[in-house]
């Protein structure tokens, strides 16, 4: 099931409230990218209306289960504060990798260069803290600040790690779990603290699904085809990112292991390495491992949860793992 689908399911499952609080989530994040000056406006605001598959707000309202009417204006908050801190450190990410498009549109750092990319990143980022601000509670303050934290050592982590084929699988781990993990974990988190539900179980299902969501963004890198994932193959491995697939393939085909990725020059070398890594049967293994951590997260939800949320919750687990894009 690709993604777009999967909030299409969710919000068949769970119900018109849940569609109709999605659609104030965007409402908000459009609001809030205004007022800062036309420059900034525009580039936040296309950032914004560039869309995604706002799984991190749609884990926010879904944590909360069915919270009570006067824990909506929290839930809300915190699910547009999720997806601020989301785009963020997308627009920042792009600038470091010097990326020509995201979500298929030019990246900001494309358009309108460096500075207004790190100012535009900059505004969505405190942004999203003066929306917790704005509710008051502590907690939910604390639990994005960690996940920010964790976004950017994740991040200088991968910056440390570059072209090192030999990089030990737990520090792979570690970095996704760090890079993308912890923001879906804060997520759950969120949620579960406006709704009254089980914080520190639901913030560990989120933890796992974000690792898994980052598995399988490395396999579809080398796996393509481009015209679904809407870039090209072996993206990372020219910006000297090592993820899974090759840890795994390195084991298997010693020329991949001695890959001096500082000397790939084209697309079609790239390419020839993407099937190189495929051919030992690494995406296959890749992918497995996704899809057990997300039956791993699935049975460790508390039995405690109605049968209701489950449900939709176990519908996003899926539709991380089952998506090209
Ligand atoms: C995209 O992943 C990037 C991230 C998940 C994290 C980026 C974090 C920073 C730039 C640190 C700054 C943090 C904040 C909070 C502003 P990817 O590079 O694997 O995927 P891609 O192919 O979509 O770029
Ligand atoms: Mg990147």
């Amino acid at each position: 099931m690709a993604t777009a689908a999967t909030l299409d399911a969710v919000v068949r499952a769970a119900g018109p409230q849940l569609g109709s609080l999605m659609e104030r989530v965007e409402a908000r994040l459009a609001a809030l990218a205004t007022g800062y000056g036309p420059l900034l406006s525009h580039h936040a605001g296309e950032t914004i209306a560039a869309g995604g598959k706002r799984l991190r707000p749609l884990l926010v309202l879904l944590a909360a289960g069915d919270p009570p009417e006067e824990a909506a204006d929290r839930l809300l908050r915190s699910a547009v504060a999720v997806e601020l801190i989301h785009s963020a450190s997308l627009v920042h990410d792009d600038v470091l990798d010097r990326a020509p498009t995201r979500r298929g549109q030019p990246t900001v750092f494309a358009a309108a260069g460096r500075t207004a990319a790190t100012a535009t990143g900059d505004l969505l980022f405190s942004r999203a803290f003066a929306e917790l601000a704005a509710g008051g509670e502590a907690d939910d303050v604390r639990a994005l600040s960690a996940a920010s934290s964790a976004l950017a050592q994740g991040e200088l982590m991968q910056r440390e790690d570059a072209w090192d084929v030999a990089v030990p699988l737990a520090r792979y781990l570690q970095r996704c779990e760090l890079k993308t993990g912890a923001l879906f974990e804060a997520a759950c988190r969120l949620g579960a603290l406006a709704g009254g539900g089980p914080a520190d179980a639901l913030a560990a299902f989120g933890r796992a699904i974000g690792l898994a969501f980052q598995l399988l963004d490395d396999v579809l890198d080398v796996s393509g085809p481009a015209s679904r994932t809407g870039k090209a193959r072996g993206t990372d491995l020219l910006d000297g990112t090592v993820t899974l697939p090759l840890i795994v393939a390195r084991e298997r085909d010693p020329q991949l292991a001695a890959t001096d990725l500082r000397a790939l020059r084209s697309g079609a070398e790239t390419e020839a390495i993407c099937d190189r890594i495929a051919a030992t049967g690494a995406l296959a293994d890749a992918k497995a491992r996704a899809l057990t951590v997300v039956a791993d997260a699935k049975s460790a939800l508390p039995s405690s949860l109605p049968p209701a949320q489950r449900a939709t919750l176990e519908l996003v687990a899926d539709g991380v793992v089952e998506r090209y894009a």
